[in-house]
């Protein structure tokens, strides 16, 4: 397992955000949590990203216990919802930022973010600005910027929420064979099931805190082992797009 919880709690102020968490995702799969609003999905990835510490529990990346250990020493991107783009920042300086803070050589530096500038097809946006792209855009910039310094684990929450429909279909087929070259393993949050379904090798369903189920959309779908998962899974839609599949 590349990411691993341990029997992990967190509260706030008593409150149980995470109750006796435990899974674990394999190297290079693309795990999806699902849940509803205020179950408890923020607070897994701030815990993994190292912005929350659990009360009790483990979490492991790699084998290595990194309870300990700075958010910013796990080799962890994450494309946060709320953590936009650095708007007096051109994309290039974005995209550059991580690699900044890690101190790079100048042509290091450059020669990274000119890669990732093609990775995410826009080449010629280096010297423009937030305000002069398009929503969808400045998701791919986001991107690029969380994996400019390499990291072994991607953290998405509800990336694409504020995108409409249709770009955002094109964005998650993008964004599924991006993660598929790069080759890196990560857990995204979403209120969409049928991008779950779409997307991820694994699901997590979480309720109140708890993880009700980890499985395959497969399993998840035809075998709910819950109420709740059986209530909250759309398995029609899940039929539909296997039919679409073929
Ligand atoms: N810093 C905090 N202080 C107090 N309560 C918090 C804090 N962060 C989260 N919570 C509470 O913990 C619970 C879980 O929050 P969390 O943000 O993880 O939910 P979520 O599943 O991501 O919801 P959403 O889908 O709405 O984003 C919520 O009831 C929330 O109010
Ligand atoms: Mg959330």
């Amino acid at each position: 397992m590349y990411v691993e919880m341990r029997h992990v709690n967190k509260t706030f102020d008593g409150f149980h955000a995470s109750r006796d968490v435990s899974f674990g995702i394999e190297k290079g799969h693309m795990a999806a949590l699902l849940g509803p609003s205020g179950s408890g999905k923020t607070t897994i990835l701030r815990m993994i990203a190292g912005l929350d510490r659990p009360d009790s529990g483990d979490i492991l990346i790699n084998g290595v216990r990194v309870n300990d250990l700075q958010g910013s020493k796990r080799g962890i991107g994450f494309v946060f919802q709320n953590y936009a783009l650095f708007r007096y920042m051109t994309v290039a300086d974005n995209i550059a930022f991580g690699l900044q803070v890690q101190k790079k050589g100048k042509a290091e530096i450059k020669e990274r973010v000119e890669e990732l500038l093609e990775l995410i097809s826009m080449q010629d946006f280096g010297k423009r600005y937030p305000h002069q792209l398009s929503g969808g855009q400045r998701q791919r910039v986001a991107f690029a910027r969380a994996l400019a310094p390499k990291p072994q684990l991607l953290l998405l929450d509800e990336p694409f929420a504020a995108i409409d429909a249709k770009v955002r279909g094109e964005l998650r087929t993008w964004l599924r064979n991006m993660i598929g070259r790069v080759g890196i393993t990560s857990i995204f949050v979403t209120h969409d099931q049928e991008e779950a379904m779409e997307v991820a090798n694994a699901i997590l369903i979480i309720n109140e805190g708890s993880i009700e189920q980890i499985g395959t959309p497969e399993e998840i779908c035809r075998h709910p082992k819950t109420e709740f998962v059986a209530d909250f899974i759309d398995a029609k839609r899940f039929e539909a797009l296997m039919a679409l599949r073929g």
